[in-house]
């Protein structure tokens, strides 16, 4: 049967949404809202920062017990959790009954799971989220935002919180966007990892950082064309390769070391790599692949 083009999904009703912090990604967050069409109330810890939103139509709430009570959608984008528990220690005991509080603040999965509690204590729907975009990004195709905690809110809001970018729900533990979110982040660390280390090195003979990163983004993009076949074996528990094994990069990872310290750069964040590598080898796994060492670094 050919396939039939879809009807564009329906605009989202307009609903009332307040946004808690505007920092450089609530501002973004608020912005995203009002270009939508949705009613906007904004706060922040420094007032000076509502004026580019209040200039964009969003209405300016003078503490955030007044910006809570304007919308049944409250999204929150503090720096960290504690800002977040703060402005809870600041509300009224109902202020926030009934209301669905979306928290969009980087932390972790227990802070997440605190927070739930704390508000279906208070009779709030507690939905926490992690950004996956800087706030250029948001309102783009590129950006999308983990999900988890109460479903049913969730849903009543996704319209709405898709004018952020993709939802991407992850489950009804709270804590599970921020697992999700920080795994991403790891990721994205650890590849900044390996790019710092090596542009300087090569920085130590004078090879221009643009020049190299011309070598660099290629490799590393084809490297991680390996991940899903990382994936398989770590899900399979079958971590025999043929493509590269432990005792080899075991081998060759004291020319790095060496070489890093011959060219006056620091070894300190490649040093757990060659012991993570060693303790593989001593427990019996030099055949196995780079998968292996997942269970490795699991220590429950
Ligand atoms: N920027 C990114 O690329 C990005 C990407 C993904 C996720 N995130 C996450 O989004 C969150 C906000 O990041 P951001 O880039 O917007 O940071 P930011 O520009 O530094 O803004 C921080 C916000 O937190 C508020 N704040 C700090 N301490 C507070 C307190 N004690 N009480 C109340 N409000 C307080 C600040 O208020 P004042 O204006 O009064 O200081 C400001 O609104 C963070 O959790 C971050 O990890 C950011």
């Amino acid at each position: 049967m050919p396939a039939r083009p879809s009807s564009p999904a329906p605009a989202p009703a307009p609903t009332p949404v307040s946004v808690l912090g505007l920092g450089m990604m609530g501002s973004a967050l608020a912005s995203a809202f009002l270009r939508a069409g949705h009613p906007v109330t904004v706060w922040n810890r420094s007032p000076a920062k509502t004026g580019p939103l209040v200039a964009q139509g969003a209405l300016p709430a003078a503490t955030p017990a007044d910006a809570v009570a304007a919308s049944p959608l409250v999204v929150l984008c503090l720096l960290t959790n504690d800002n977040v528990d703060e402005v809870l220690d600041g509300l009224d005991g109902g202020a926030v009954a009934g209301k669905t509080l979306v928290n969009l603040t980087n932390g972790t999965p227990e802070q997440a799971r605190a927070l739930s509690a704390r508000a279906t204590a208070l009779g709030a729907r507690y939905v926490d989220g992690g950004i996956m975009a800087v706030p250029q990004m948001i309102a783009s195709p590129a950006a999308y935002v983990l999900y988890s905690g109460d479903e049913e809110a969730y849903e009543t809001h996704r319209s709405t919180l898709a004018v952020l970018g993709g939802t991407r729900w992850t489950g009804t533990d709270p804590g599970l966007a921020a697992l999700y979110d920080l795994g991403l982040l790891t990721g994205m660390y650890g590849m900044f990892t390996g790019v710092v280390q090596a542009l300087a090195l090569v920085r130590t003979e004078n090879i221009g950082a643009e020049e190299y990163a011309e070598l660099l983004v290629p490799w590393m993009t084809a490297m991680l064309g390996g991940v899903p076949e990382i994936a398989r074996a770590v899900d399979s528990g079958s971590h025999l390769t043929d493509v590269s094994s432990l005792a080899v990069s075991q081998a060759a990872f004291p020319n790095f070391l060496s070489t890093f310290r011959a060219q006056g750069v620091s070894t300190e964040l490649f040093e757990p790599f060659q012991a993570l590598l060693d303790r593989a080898v001593e427990e019996g796994y030099a055949g196995d692949g780079a998968s292996r060492m997942v269970e490795l670094l699991i220590k429950r």
